[in-house]
This record gives structure tokens, C-alpha cells and sequence, in this order.
């Protein structure tokens, strides 16, 4: 809901039930998103036609985040390598973007999604930018969820830019510390991610938010994007739930 406006969805007594006591639920949730072309392609499908299938996956993973009263989720769409494909898969998946974002708004506005988005800019068609900037607009009061769209994103490209913004802000190499980057992150005010997903078995990082992954417990699902759906989202939760997090202390007795 956004703010003022009476919860619309989530409070319906025929959700699912948590699959684990709230106080095991993570706060933040990242994503990459993986498999849609494989999918396609098992189909006799073309490789557009599997990320379009994908949304669907993303609308089952923003809702039961919702149900759930997970506050953050992050999702993997286009890394800052993936300009390296097809151009004719590129301009589609950057369609189908705008389609979406243009088409959901009013959907994520009721449900209280605010949109952001990490990543860079600069090779971003007027378009996207406008379809993403109206997007985050239009959606940031509302408070239930943040989704962070990766899009154009790279950790390695992110780092550059936080040390780019800290020289930029004038600091002195001791000024230089955890805090000073990390506040200098696309992902600025987010918590770190307690469960990081990938799908389609991949268990790589592939340049996703690689500061900020740090302490993340990772999952790997073996279905690939387009089949990920709240059963199998709740299965990674699960997995969550039974892991010992450290932090570099030792294991609890
Ligand atoms: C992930 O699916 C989504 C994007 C990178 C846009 P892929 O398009 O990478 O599909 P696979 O991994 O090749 O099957
Ligand atoms: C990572 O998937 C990027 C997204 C999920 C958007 P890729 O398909 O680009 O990664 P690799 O090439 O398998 O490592
Ligand atoms: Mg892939």
C-alpha cells in the first residue's frame, strides 16, 4: 500500500501461510534471474519469447514477498556484460521493460511496491530511462516492498563509481572506509541481501552485487526462471531458515 491507503491484498485470510516463522523470514532477498532462453529454447521457442515468460515468475516472487511482509527483493534483469548479445534480443528484452514497467505501475502502486533501480545510465535509451524514471516515480511513496531492478548493472562498474563519487565528494583517503562506499552504492540505504537466488543451477555470481553479497547465504534452485514460482520461492526460504549464519563468529551451541 502506499502510504495513507488501506492495505489491499495481503491481509486476505486465503494467502498461503509463511513456510517459516516470521523471525526467520530475510529481510532482503536478491535474485538473478537465470534460465529464460534455456527454457525457450526446450520449448522450440525463441529466446525473447523465454523472458517474456519470465514475468511471470517475477509477479509470483513480488507477491509472495508482499503476503509474506518481505520488505526488499532485488532482481538480476540486465547485466552490464548482457550488451554483448544479439541486438535483436537486447531491443526485445528492452521492449518488453517498457512494456512491463509501463503496464504494472498501477498494479505495484496498489500493492505498495516502490521501484528502484541500480546500475548505470549512460547506455540506457531515452525509453527505458523514461519508462524506469516515470516508473520509480510514480511508486515512491509506497512503502510495503522495495524492488530494485538490476538493469544495466554491474558490481564491478558499481564499485568504480562509488570510488569515483567518493573522490567527487572531495574525501581523504582515511575518510575512505566501509561506510563511505557503501553509502556510495546504487544499492545506498538498502540492507545487504540475507538470501541471494540464482536459478537454472548456475553457481556463479556473474557481477551481481558483489559488495554487497558479502555475508549473503546462497541458494541455487535448479528450475530454470520461468518455472520459479512462489512453491519454489517458499523452498528457498525454507533453506534460509535452516542455515547457521556466522559472520566470521563461531558456531552457536
Ligand atoms: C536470464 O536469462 C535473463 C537475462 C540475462 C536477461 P538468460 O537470457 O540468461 O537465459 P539463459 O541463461 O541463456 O538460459
Ligand atoms: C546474469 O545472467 C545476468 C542476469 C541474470 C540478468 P547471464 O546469463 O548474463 O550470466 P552468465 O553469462 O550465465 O554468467
Ligand atoms: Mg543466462
Amino acid at each position: 500500500m502506499c502510504r495513507g491507503t488501506a492495505p489491499v491484498l495481503y491481509d486476505c485470510p486465503f494467502v498461503d501461510p509463511s513456510p517459516v516463522p516470521d523471525q526467520q523470514l530475510p529481510r532482503h532477498v536478491a535474485i538473478s534471474m537465470e534460465g529464460n532462453g534455456r527454457w525457450a529454447e526446450g520449448r522450440g521457442l525463441s529466446r525473447s519469447e523465454g523472458q517474456a515468460a519470465g514475468t511471470g515468475a517475477v509477479r509470483a516472487v513480488v507477491e509472495r514477498c508482499g503476503e509474506l511482509g518481505i520488505p526488499w527483493l532485488t532482481l538480476y534483469s540486465f547485466s552490464s556484460e548482457n550488451w554483448s548479445r544479439p541486438s535483436d534480443e537486447i531491443d526485445a528484452l528492452m521492449g518488453l521493460l517498457i512494456a512491463r514497467l509501463d503496464e504494472e505501475v498501477p498494479d505495484l502502486v496498489e500493492k505498495g511496491v516502490r521501484l528502484r533501480h541500480y546500475g548505470s545510465r549512460d547506455r540506457l535509451s531515452s525509453s527505458v530511462l523514461a519508462a524506469l524514471d516515470g516508473a520509480c516515480e510514480a511508486t515512491a511513496t509506497c512503502e510495503r516492498l522495495t524492488l530494485g531492478l538490476a538493469i544495466d548493472y554491474g558490481g564491478r562498474e558499481e564499485l568504480a563509481r562509488a570510488a569515483r563519487r567518493c573522490v567527487e565528494d572531495g574525501l581523504k583517503p582515511a575518510e575512505v572506509d566501509e561506510a563511505a562506499v557503501a553509502t556510495r552504492l546504487d544499492t545506498a540505504g538498502a540492507p545487504d541481501p540475507d538470501l541471494l537466488i540464482r536459478t537454472a543451477g548456475e553457481h556463479r555470481l556473474s557481477n551481481f552485487l558483489l559488495w554487497q553479497v558479502a555475508y549473503s547465504e546462497l541458494y541455487v534452485s535448479d528450475l530454470c526462471w520461468p518455472d520459479f514460482d512462489k512453491a519454489a520461492f517458499d523452498a528457498a526460504l525454507e533453506a534460509y531458515a535452516a542455515r547457521e549464519r556466522r559472520f566470521g563468529g563461531i558456531e552457536s551451541s
